[in-house]
């Protein structure tokens, strides 16, 4: 089976190296990919909001699986585009990414299914949000309906600053994510993220991790995408697990389908693991990066069978995903700037590394020079029989690289290395 994997970043690039290993898979062919994924991929100019494109580079290609990586083309309908002409894709139609493109859509389903999740209310416009702040004390948590990359909830400690945020978000600051907002309380507790893959009928669990969401070290400053991640989270026990299973991902499943708009793909529930029980915070209808770089550092299984059975709605013949007991720990190396502007171009020496596993996220090679190309260049992976250990073999990777221009957290793992030394 020839497979095309659509997307660029550290994410793509552990599902390209996984997907490659298939043996189901022939040739892969990623659109547009990045010098890491070149490795294991044929990179091909596609424009991916193109759909009609997108199907005719399959049929001539004789694509048997489309993979779509990241949210954005989910959010357009492509899955919807390649499911009409027949051709199977691993990832949710656009009516079902609403799961994650307005968090408006999942508070109201978790209500309609008694899922846990924080109280909430949706406004439509700015003056009965800033009347309805008082419904909620501090810190207040406000929240963009849309698609914002990652940016668009704001925690406020002070009244003036919800009030500000919420100014904001109806004055275009997020764009059209911001035509419509929630309100939230505030939850308290850790947060970690659990997998589970479902071909809309079907559900099977497909491990956790725990992203390290601010930019430096001690959880200091503001939010990014994700700078490091381990898996899987102990936090997450078996128990807990189960629950999650039963409370938030099954009702999920069935509402969807329930409601003329099933869920095939991944499901990636944000949690908070509070005094109450697990609660979920958010979904993605997509693996997380960096946590896909560390499931895929642990799955054990064949990756390209799997996606193809969830396409397929075949997900209940499929062999259950295995993974390996070792935990995997990621580390982001960014450039300089980000979460902000981020320095571009800047030199990058892999020296040859031969331990760990690197993940291209944003790099570009300029006169067979690797270069740094966007915010979060490279994941540095590696393996270990605890946290403390694989923290240990990632960052002795991380320091063989030469990246002047980037930065990077030193504590990735660091609640579970303090729990391991407690033990
Ligand atoms: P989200 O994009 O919904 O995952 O939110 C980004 C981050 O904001 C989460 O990872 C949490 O750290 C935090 N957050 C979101 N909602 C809440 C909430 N209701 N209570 C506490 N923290 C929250
Ligand atoms: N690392 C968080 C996310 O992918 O949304």
């Amino acid at each position: 089976m020839n497979i095309l994997l659509i997307g660029s970043g550290g994410r793509e690039h552990a599902l390209a190296w996984k997907l490659a290993q298939s043996p189901s898979c022939d040739t892969l062919f990623a659109a547009p990919g990045n010098p890491g994924i070149a490795e294991e991929a044929e990179l091909v100019d596609l424009n991916i909001a193109d759909h009609m494109a997108v199907i005719s580079f399959c049929a001539g290609h004789d694509i048997g699986l489309v993979v779509v990586g990241p949210e954005a083309p989910l959010a357009d309908g492509l899955a919807d585009s390649l499911r009409d002409a027949g051709i199977p894709v691993f990832g949710p139609n656009r009516k079902a990414a609403q799961l994650e493109g307005s968090k408006g859509f999942t508070k109201d389903m978790c209500a309609a299914a008694n899922i846990p999740t924080a109280g909430y209310r949706r406004h439509n416009s700015k003056a009965s949000a800033l009347t309805g702040l008082a419904e909620f004390k501090p810190p207040f948590v406000i929240k963009a309906d849309g698609l914002a990359a990652g940016k668009g909830v704001i925690i406020a400690e002070a009244l003036e600053d919800a009030q500000a945020a919420i100014e904001d978000m109806f004055g275009g600051g997020f764009g059209d994510a911001g035509a419509s907002i929630v309100l939230e309380e505030f939850m308290t507790g850790e947060e970690a993220s659990f997998f589970a893959l479902t071909d809309g009928i079907d559900v099977v669990a497909f491990g956790s991790a725990q992203d390290h969401k601010r930019v430096g070290d001690g959880d200091t400053g503001p939010n990014t995408g994700g700078m490091g991640a381990y898996s899987p989270a102990a936090v997450l026990t078996e128990a807990i697990q189960a629950d999650v299973m039963e409370r938030i991902i099954k009702p999920t499943v069935a509402y969807m389908a329930a409601h003329n708009m099933p869920y095939s793909g991944v499901l990636f529930a944000g949690l908070m693991l509070t005094g109450e029980g697990p609660k979920l915070i958010e979904y993605n209808a997509r693996f997380g990066d960096p946590e896909c770089q560390v499931l895929m550092s642990r799955f054990t299984g064949d990756l390209a069978t799997l996606m193809l059975a969830v396409a397929k709605g075949e997900l209940a013949s499929a062999p259950v995903p295995t993974f390996s007991g070792d935990v995997a720990l990621t580390v982001v190396m960014a450039a300089n700037g980000y979460p902000g502007t981020p320095q571009k171009g800047g030199a990058i020496s892999l020296n040859d590394v031969r331990t760990g596993k690197i993940f291209h996220a944003g790099t570009a090679e300029k006169d067979g020079q690797l270069i740094a190309n966007g915010g979060r260049v490279l994941n540095v992976t590696a393996t270990g029989a605890t946290v403390t250990e694989a923290q240990i073999n990632a960052y002795a990777v991380v320091d063989g690289i030469d990246f002047p221009s980037g930065f990077f957290r030193r504590d990735i793992g660091w609640r579970e290395v303090e729990r391991e030394a407690a033990m």
